[in-house]
């Protein structure tokens, strides 16, 4: 007898939760954090660090993941000799693709160097910018990399806009200018 009201009263109290469901208006939500994101903020407070906030600069020497590769030559004048000595490109002819490199070179550097690199790009010609033709200037593969990568006086860095296998691209292209520019 005893133990058939406990399994009445279970049931009763099953049927009890069930008919609480009702589709016209909300249910009842039993322990809703499991349902309900906390609303964190990408750059709240936090007293988790120590300066109060949650957004933190990468802890020194780590590099970010994926295709990235640390540059391992200054942006200074001795960093820039440096790669123009020694800085090759790690394509060979195989990697090379002109057609890819002369696309992004039109995209980025052509409004200033013009697109035969003659240095008379649309800001050239209204004298707002005077980069001069790559075939006036002593320019090596390593030096073409390094401008590209941090810049040089009035000409800004291009490290944002191109990864790594872009920009040795258009340093490809550069140097084919810089060859029919001087044939
Ligand atoms: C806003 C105009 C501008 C754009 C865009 C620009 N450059 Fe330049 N670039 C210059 C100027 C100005 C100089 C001359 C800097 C100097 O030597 O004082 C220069 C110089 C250079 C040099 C010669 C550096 C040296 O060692 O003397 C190279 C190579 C070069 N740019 C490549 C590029 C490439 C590749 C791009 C595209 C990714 C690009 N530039 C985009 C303005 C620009």
């Amino acid at each position: 007898m005893k133990t058939a009201l406990k399994y009445i009263s279970v049931l009763v109290l099953l049927v009890g939760f069930v008919s609480c469901q009702k589709n016209s208006r909300p249910n009842y939500q039993y322990m809703p954090n499991m349902y309900q994101p906390v609303g964190y903020e990408a750059y709240q407070e936090s007293d988790a660090f120590s300066n109060g906030v949650e957004a933190q600069l990468p802890a020194e020497g780590t590099i970010p993941r994926g295709d990235f590769l640390p540059f391992d030559y200054e942006n200074t004048t001795e960093g820039y000799d440096l790669a123009k000595a020694e800085l090759k490109s790690p394509l060979d002819s195989t990697q090379v693709d002109l057609e890819n490199g002369k696309e992004m070179y039109e995209i980025y550097c052509a409004i200033c160097h013009g697109k035969k690199g003659a240095g008379m790009g649309t800001l050239a010609k209204k004298e707002l910018i005077i980069p001069g033709s790559y075939a006036a200037k002593d320019i090596t593969t390593g030096s073409i990399y390094h401008t590209i990568y941090y810049g040089k006086n009035s000409m800004g860095s291009y490290a944002n806009q191109l990864n790594e296998n872009e920009r040795w691209q258009v340093v490809a292209y550069v140097e084919k200018l810089k060859a029919d520019l001087t044939k």
